[in-house]
């Protein structure tokens, strides 16, 4: 059997500071792992679409029922076990490629006799039916996201499912953020990386003035900058962060770094309420070694729709971010590979003061993970049909295509408002 463990940080009682005010603050975060996680977007999940997507190694599928609701169910379809890859969502009516079962967005069956006699429907219909049921996972669509509660067992009836801590805890606008005064950009990243080494990475404070020194664009995070910070560590049941404060400067703040358990991360400087940017940042453990991250970058600045399109927000935005994430992406995967073969250890590696989020997020990994693995619940091993692996890798740096396209739209409408300025100068 593959190393279920993946994702528990091995050593880490050697690596952590294991300090009582580290494991304090970090058993105050009341969430699990199996709980709320964003892990799509609405535009992604169009009417008579199915959208695939592993959780923890569970395939699963979204897809919009006739009045738009979105759902979650598990990709398996309950007469013979075949994915619904190849089958169809019409108007909310799965069909399953196989034999041709058909299943409302409640997921029962409409075609019993379909699949099996009718007079074994007529005796027994009630038992057939209950049997050839979809199971669902609870799932919200909300601010643009759709959120999942993933406790790792389906339902029949996803109301079933025992929700222990509420969507609310983890929605920006819970924290002070109004997002309705933001204008937004998000993109999609796929890692072959296993998922927690992504949310350290955006727990790494340090990374960013070296490994994005040059491609961030801003004067202050660049290669040249001695990065040594005052930190604030604050939080409650539902969240921890660190204020990064200057130490010259009149001790203004950097940036703060909002760890929201158990998949989000927030980046944003100043109070919520007056924040002018909120970067919001989702991870996705699709598998084992998969990761998706969803980020999303919020500016109030940029409501006007017609400037943003002028200035090519979105599209230099994109750019920005993939080329960010293809830095972060060359060391995730040996940095995984690494923490996999057992080489981080206490006498390899060492925490740094700047590490202190890092920290609380492993005390807070090792305890939920004791506490409930979800890796645990649907793991593979080495002879699993690796028919799933091609599924997730959808998204740069893995896969180049949306970087070519982000480029080419970028220079078509460069050319596009340089012609006509050219044409007005020639004129005059
Ligand atoms: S496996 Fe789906 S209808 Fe038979
Ligand atoms: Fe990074």
């Amino acid at each position: 059997m593959s190393p279920v463990t993946t994702a528990k940080i091995s050593n880490s009682e050697h690596l952590a500071d294991t300090s009582s005010s580290v494991s304090k603050r970090a058993s105050t975060l009341s969430s699990s792992l199996l709980g709320w996680y964003a892990v799509c977007t609405s535009e992604e999940i169009k009417a008579d679409d199915l959208y695939f997507f592993s959780f923890y190694n569970e395939p699963l599928v979204l897809f919009r029922d006739k009045d738009s609701k979105v759902r979650c169910i598990k990709d398996l379809c309950p007469h013979r076990g075949a994915s619904f890859r190849g089958g169809e969502n019409k108007e909310g009516i799965i069909t399953c490629p196989y034999h041709g079962g058909r299943f409302s967005a409640e997921g029962e069956c409409l075609n019993l006799d379909r699949l099996t006699c009718n007079h074994i429907i007529d005796s027994n219909y009630n038992n057939y039916a209950k049997k050839i049921h979809l199971n669902q996972y609870p799932c919200i669509e909300k601010g643009g996201y759709l959120y999942i509660y993933y406790s790792g067992e389906s339902n029949v009836d996803p109301k079933d499912i025992e929700i222990k801590y509420q969507l609310d805890d983890i929605l920006p606008d819970s924290f002070g953020f109004n997002t309705s005064e933001y204008a937004y950009e998000q993109v999609f990243v796929d890692f072959k990386c296993d998922w927690a080494r992504i949310i350290e990475n955006h727990l790494d404070i340090l990374h960013i003035f070296w490994i994005h020194g040059n491609t961030i664009p801003d004067k202050d995070v660049n290669r040249n900058t001695i990065t040594s910070f005052n930190q604030e560590i604050k939080g409650d049941h539902r969240y921890i962060e660190s204020v990064y404060k200057h130490k010259d400067k009149d001790k203004e703040e950097f940036i703060t770094l909002r760890f929201v358990p158990p998949g989000r991360v927030m980046i944003y400087k100043g109070k919520p309420e007056q924040a002018r940017y909120l970067q919001v940042l989702d991870h996705i453990p699709l598998a084992q070694n998969r990761a998706r991250v969803i980020v999303r970058h919020y500016r109030k600045f940029l409501k006007n729709k017609l400037f943003t399109k002028l200035i090519l927000f979105k599209p230099l935005q994109h750019r920005i971010f993939y080329k960010i994430f293809t830095e972060d992406y060359l060391v995730l995967k040996t940095q995984t590979f690494n923490q996999q073969m057992g080489y981080i250890k206490k006498d390899r590696v060492k925490l740094l003061g700047e590490d202190k989020m890092i920290q609380y997020y492993w005390q807070w990994l090792n305890m939920k993970l004791d506490e409930s693995n979800p890796w645990l619940i649907h793991p593979t091993d080495v002879h699993t049909n690796t028919v799933y692996n091609d599924i997730p890798m959808i998204y740069p740096p893995e896969n180049p295509s949306l970087v070519n396209q982000t480029n080419r739209s970028i220079i078509f409408n460069l050319i596009l408002r340089v012609i006509p300025l050219g044409l007005l100068i020639l004129l005059i």
